[in-house]
This record gives C-alpha cells, sequence and structure tokens, in this order.
C-alpha cells in the first residue's frame, strides 16, 4: 500500500514537473518568437480594417495610397448615407483610425507591413448573417444609413478594444506599451460612443428585418463571444438598464488574445483566411 502511494505520489510529482517544464517552454517558446514589430504589425491590420471602413462611409474612398505600403485597395467601400451627429461624430472616428494607420506605419518605418486584403462589404452581410443565422433580404449594408452603419461600427470598436488590452502584456518597449494604452484609450472612446448612439435606439425595430437594434446588438456580440472566447456583451442588462461599457465583475474590460481576435475579424475562417481579411493577415501574427 505504502509503496504503491509513494509510487503514485512520485510519478505525480514527475507528471507535475512535466507539467511545469512543458508549461514553461510552451510560454517562453512564444514569447521569444513574438517581437514588439510582430504586435504592431497586429494592430496596423487591424487599423487597416477600421481605418478604410470609416474612411469610405466618411469620405467615399478608401485610405490614401502612401498608407497602402503597396497592397491592394479594399472591396465593398461605399459612401455612407450619414446625416446629422452621426455624420458628425462618424467624421472624427474615421480621423482618428486613419492618424492610427498613420502612427503605427511611422512608427514601424520599413518594418510596416502592406496593407492586406480587405473586405468591407460582402463581409459584413457574411456577419450579419451569421450572426442573425438567417440570410438577410436585403443583405445587411453598414452604408445604407445611420443606423445600419452604427451596427457596422459595432462589429469592430470592441474587438479594437480587447485585442490592444490582450496584446499589452506582450509588448516590451515602454514607449510602444504608453502608444498602445493611449490607442486602446481611443478605441473605447469610440465604442462608447457607438453603443451609446445605439443603446437610445435599443427598443427601435429595424426594417425591412424586423428584428429590434438590442436583440440585433445582442447576437453579434454573441457570435464575437462564441469565436472570440467569450468576453463580450450586448448594450443591455436586465430588462432595459445600458450596459455601455462591457466588463468582467471587477469592472475592467476583457483582454483577447491574437488567436481570438482572429477568429473574430476573419468569421472563424479555416487558416484565418476568411471575413474581413479574405487572405488572412500580413505580418507574424496571423
Ligand atoms: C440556425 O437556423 C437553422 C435553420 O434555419 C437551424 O436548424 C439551426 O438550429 C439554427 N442555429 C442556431 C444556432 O440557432
Ligand atoms: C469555429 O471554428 C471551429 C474550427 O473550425 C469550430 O470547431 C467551431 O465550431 C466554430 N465556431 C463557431 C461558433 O462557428
Amino acid at each position: 500500500m505504502l509503496s504503491s502511494t509513494m509510487k503514485a505520489a512520485c510519478s505525480a510529482a514527475v507528471a507535475a514537473t512535466a507539467t511545469l517544464v512543458l508549461g514553461l517552454s510552451i510560454f517562453a517558446a512564444p514569447a521569444a518568437a513574438i517581437t514588439d514589430v510582430d504586435i504592431l504589425n497586429f494592430a496596423l491590420n487591424l487599423e487597416y480594417l477600421e481605418g478604410s471602413f470609416y474612411s469610405y462611409a466618411v469620405f467615399g474612398h478608401g485610405l490614401e495610397s502612401e498608407l497602402l505600403g503597396g497592397g491592394p485597395p479594399v472591396i465593398g467601400g461605399q459612401k455612407g448615407h450619414l446625416t446629422g451627429d452621426v455624420a458628425n461624430y462618424a467624421n472624427e472616428v474615421a480621423i482618428d483610425e486613419i492618424n492610427h494607420v498613420k502612427f503605427l506605419r511611422t512608427a514601424l518605418g520599413d518594418a510596416a507591413v502592406p496593407i492586406p486584403a480587405i473586405d468591407i462589404g460582402p463581409a459584413f452581410e457574411a456577419a450579419a448573417n451569421a450572426a442573425l443565422n438567417t440570410t438577410l433580404d436585403p443583405p445587411f449594408n453598414p452604408y445604407a444609413n445611420n443606423l445600419f452603419f452604427l451596427h457596422g461600427a459595432f462589429i469592430f470598436e470592441d474587438v479594437g478594444v480587447t485585442a490592444y488590452q490582450g496584446a499589452a502584456p506582450l509588448i516590451e518597449s515602454r514607449d510602444y506599451l504608453s502608444a498602445a494604452a493611449g490607442i486602446l484609450a481611443v478605441e473605447a472612446y469610440h465604442a462608447s460612443l457607438v453603443r451609446t448612439l445605439l443603446f437610445k435606439e435599443a427598443f427601435t425595430v429595424v426594417l425591412p428585418y424586423g428584428v429590434m437594434v438590442k436583440d440585433i446588438v445582442q447576437a453579434i456580440s454573441d457570435l464575437r463571444g462564441a469565436v472570440g472566447g467569450g468576453k463580450d456583451q450586448g448594450i443591455i442588462r436586465g430588462v432595459n438598464s445600458a450596459n455601455i461599457v462591457p466588463t468582467d465583475d471587477n469592472s475592467i474590460t476583457f483582454a483577447r488574445t491574437p488567436a481570438e481576435v482572429l477568429a473574430i475579424v476573419t468569421l472563424n475562417a479555416s487558416k484565418n483566411q476568411g471575413g474581413f481579411f479574405p487572405m488572412g493577415l500580413n505580418g507574424n501574427i496571423k
């Protein structure tokens, strides 16, 4: 008995040691392999996506050619039918996102990856269809009006917040970490703007689809959560209380790993090639 107990304890200890060693080596390998350049380029891919979407929605064209690094033009962009305050807010957000692209490209210098293939048309249709588990007719078009634009923006903004927070502990340079914190804050301002505007219309029935805003938002959130490690919330708590800021129990925003972010922006495509990035991202994190 004793001997077999000791044997068991001993093999458990060996197993624990093996796990520890394995755990450490698993931890050490990617940490050593991922550089700040890789992380900034990962962020740059996401900013290319956001910058292109808002640039089209507000100005009717994609990013200026000197910001593309020789990559292809995006597909599916249109000038948005935006009016009033939403047009005003969208203009500010567009300028911020375009400036993020400029900032990251400048910080990276020659190491900046070019813009990858980006889909900001059919990918929105696919995302909306996947979220609502149906084929919307007419297809969802985020450029059609203020409300649809806000839904399109909602798909991205919370992802940006969780992506920057998830990347923070991987960044070695304090200067880059500080810049990333500043960008995260801007994404969070944008996200709360979009969520607040959607909350004001939460119980509006979106025509011609016949679904309330809060339910479309919840469906998008559920889809992001399903492929992106949970970590997502819609805009309503309980029956009709506001949930403008998605957080954990400590009221800290969620952090997503690059893999979780990739699953969302590629709409869970195999090899992370699909959705908003039909050919995948450029750089080492893809
Ligand atoms: C999606 O819709 C199909 C039929 O239209 C149904 O069989 C399926 O259960 C639905 N999936 C979810 C997750 O609701
Ligand atoms: C995402 O893709 C994985 C791997 O192909 C699959 O197992 C999983 O069910 C997918 N998740 C959703 C929500 O579609």
